[in-house]
């Protein structure tokens, strides 16, 4: 290997010279490529394990470029490091195919936003947007094509530490988020070296697996998986997403890694997507695990023919197909595929004709943690923060507040700020909560107190201490929560309660009777029950990234009101879960006060505790003058709902208007509440807004029997309010007729306008 074609120059030069571009340079070099060529092609290595980050290469790894023994590595990041890598597999290899670098870039690269729970509790497509574009910006600097991002899975099981990484329990809403971050990795432009691939992830029910646990079975039926998982990845492959990534876990016994009809039929088939597949971190051996192949190049094989591009760490596709493929055709033409999708991912970034343009150490250096992202940052985590509960209006708080105690370990650890996959974000660039109180305070009037941190026994000493800092000050901030390794991958929880220690110190910070604000850390819906004192104010603020301190500070003293809402409801207890407002009804619907046998438990109420969609503000809003543009809906018609909603507070806030619908009889039961719109809207002190949602009547569409898509005629009912537990105005109209739709009707996006009134 080594050696170079005619006249010295690779397949790719050859191709280039020769005037062809897009798929037919990549058909040329294809045709040149031998088998083993090809499996290199599909084989992603780590870098961690062969190659540490930012470090020099090693002269194993140059060969195995020179061979074509690889396509990407993952876990690698640096332009320097990275373009001379490129240089090897450009200048040096056969055939002169450039290299895919990769990352999990999940919430910012060096800048980190909140986790992405955080950002979708914006409830605003554009600050996820945000997120992902900032992201962008620094890893593609930093010689990443490739993101393992946005996790658009549907998490309903709070109990399941993944949670943490989507955007919760709802299809629309989750669909909505998974465009917007599509958008901002890759801004419809993957030929600029300032965007990056995204990966649509884990496809198709990873968030489903059974108990909550981590890599388990999801045992759904086709509808649920139709309606309710599939929604946001049909909506990121439809925004263009030029890659997926397969789950671990299986369906009905089908390993998604292996299940053809998922990924080969419906995804590539139905949907028309030729975008670069991708196995999740060594899933094509776990097929052995599970049960469905024998040996290594079986699991390959059927990897292979589910449409699986490329394969992650093993090295099952480079080192065990060989002699399968060659003796079989149906192998063969898989492999053809497979490594056309890979070249074609290359030729999308523009990586044969500008293969180092991602690798300028003078961009890089330039693009990290610069003042603009910091302030997008900043303003990402403010608007992520979800005011549960403020009782008597404890918050905001004064500007002079007096003596402050900042109680909980949570409060000045950085770590936990950054949360899970924290790419190359390092606690020095965290503002922590306690710094950011004191440069706003000044030092004298600001005292921490640990008192216990997450996993610590809590000691009656540092409790006392705690307690005694506490009954000092003025005002009691209480940071407390989980910490960021808590959730996340295989951080599943048995109990969502907070952390034993935390609900010691809790307990005993608020019987002090001091005026207690709870600032709430965690990347998951807890029970919080522990912190209801009768008279709360609880501030969730996720794991807010490297603006935490700041961020918070200015929404606990008001110069950033809080207006994010929940994208996952928290239950009374974790056996509670899974709770999802998308429920359908039953033939004994839960009964509230216990009056008949109904389907509920009868030890806490038929309620979440803090539904999807909840949030509260620092101002108050009112709603009005509803006004439906029809009371019948045509196929091939629109219908148009509009709603004032008024500031009739003195503060200038944002309030996020929300439509839910529900359609009271069809073919099948359907859910109770299921979301068709929202709008994040300033609305200044006084003003009003009119808020207008179009709906058609695939809005509507489930999958019906006989396996379609389809809208029945009759009334559907819709409510708008402030959450889904704070419907302001109802109204219904009738669908005149019925409609089959193209797919499920959660990926739609439902357009919005706003007007002054
Ligand atoms: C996770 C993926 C991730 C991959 C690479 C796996 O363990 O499930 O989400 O992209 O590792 O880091």
């Amino acid at each position: 290997m080594g050696v170079r074609t005619q006249e010295g120059t690779t397949t790719v030069a050859q191709a280039t010279a020769n005037g062809l571009r897009g798929a037919e340079r990549v058909d040329f070099i294809l045709h040149r490529m031998t088998t083993a060529e090809k499996l290199g092609q599909l084989n992603q290595m780590a870098g961690g394990q062969q190659i540490a980050l930012n470090s020099r290469i090693t002269d194993v790894e140059r060969d195995r470029v020179r061979a074509g023994g690889v396509g990407s590595y993952l876990h690698v990041a640096g332009a320097a490091f990275l373009g001379d890598l490129q240089h090897v597999a450009v200048e040096e290899s056969h055939h002169g195919i450039p290299l895919l670098f990769a990352m999990d870039v999940v919430h910012g690269y060096r800048t980190i936003f909140p986790v992405p729970l955080g950002i979708a509790a914006t409830f605003d497509v554009s600050d996820a947007e945000l997120a992902a574009r900032v992201a962008a910006l620094e890893a593609s600097a930093a010689g990443l094509h490739w993101t393992f991002a946005p996790m658009v899975d549907i998490a309903r099981d709070a109990r399941w530490g993944r949670i943490v990484e989507g955007a919760g329990e709802e299809p629309f809403f989750g669909s909505a988020m998974a465009r917007a971050q599509v958008r901002g990795y890759q801004d419809r432009d993957l030929k600029r070296p300032d965007t990056i691939i995204a990966t649509a992830k884990h496809f198709g029910a990873y968030g489903a697996g059974v108990g909550g646990r981590d890599y388990d079975s999801a045992d759904i039926s086709e509808r649920t998986l139709m309606d309710v998982y599939l929604p946001p990845f049909l909506a990121a492959a439809e925004e263009g997403a030029a890659s997926f990534m397969v789950a671990f876990n299986d369906i009905g016994g089908v390993p998604t890694t292996a299940n053809k009809a998922l990924v080969n039929d419906l995804l590539r088939g139905e949907w028309g997507y030729d975008g670069l597949v991708v196995s999740d971190w060594n899933s094509v051996p776990e097929l052995l695990n599970h049960g469905v192949a024998e040996t290594r190049t079986e699991a390959g094989a059927l990897a292979l023919l589910a449409s699986v591009d490329m394969e992650m760490t093993s090295g099952i596709y480079a080192s065990d197909m060989l002699k399968a493929v060659e003796a079989s055709p149906a192998l063969q033409a898989a492999l053809d595929a497979a490594t056309k999708r890979v070249l074609m991912a290359k030729d999308r970034l523009g990586l044969f004709d500008a293969p180092y343009s991602y690798h300028d150490p003078v961009r890089e250096a330039a693009a990290m943690l610069t003042p603009d992202h910091r302030a997008a940052a900043r303003r990402v985590a403010e608007r992520s923060m979800v005011l549960l509960r403020n009782d008597s209006g404890r918050l905001p708080l004064k500007p002079q507040p007096g003596k402050v105690a900042v109680i909980g370990a949570l409060a000045a650890d950085a770590r936990s700020m950054i949360g899970s996959w924290k790419a190359q974000g390092r606690e020095e660039d965290v503002v922590t909560v306690v710094e950011a109180l004191r440069n706003r305070l000044g030092e004298e009037f600001v005292v921490y107190e640990p008192g216990v941190g997450t996993r610590d026994v809590a000691d009656p000493a540092a409790i006392a201490k705690a307690v005694a800092t506490a009954e000092a000050a003025d005002v009691v901030i209480l940071v407390t929560g989980e910490d960021y390794n808590m959730s996340g991958e295989a951080r599943s929880r048995s109990d969502i309660g907070l952390p034993s220690p935390q609900k010691v110190l809790a307990k005993a910070v608020l019987a002090t009777g001091k005026p207690v604000v709870t600032v709430l850390m965690t990347g998951r819906p807890l029970d919080i029950s522990p912190l209801d004192s009768g008279d709360s104010s609880i501030l969730l603020a996720w794991f807010p990234g490297v603006e935490a301190g700041p961020a918070i500070t200015n929404v606990l003293f008001g110069d950033a009101v809080p207006a994010g809402r929940l994208p996952a409801s928290f239950p009374h207890r974790t056996g509670q879960v899974p709770y999802f407002i998308g429920h359908n009804p039953t033939g004994r619907p839960a009964d509230a006060d216990l009056s008949k046998d109904s389907a509920r438990y009868m030890d806490i109420p038929i309620t979440p505790a803090y539904a999807f969609g909840h949030g509260l503000s620092y101002a108050t809003f009112e709603y009005g003058n509803l006004q439906l543009s029809s009371s019948t809906l045509a196929p091939g018609d629109s219908v148009s709902i509009g709603v004032d909603v008024t500031n009739t507070s003195g503060t200038n806030a944002d309030e996020v208007v929300q439509l839910y619908t529900r359609d009271p009889v069809a073919q099948v039961a359907r859910p109770q509440q299921e979301l068709r719109g929202f709008a994040r809207v300033r609305i200044d002190a006084g003003k009003t807004k009119h808020v207008t949602f179009t709906l058609r009547p695939e809005h509507f569409a489930y999958f019906a029997p006989y396996g379609r898509f389809e809208t029945d005629a009759g009334r559907i009912d819709f409510g708008i309010g402030a959450g889904s537990d704070d419907i302001r105005l109802t109204g219904s109209f009738q669908v005149a007729g019925p409609v089959i739709a193209d797919g499920p009707a959660a990926a739609m996006a439902t357009p919005v306008s706003i007007s002054e009134e």
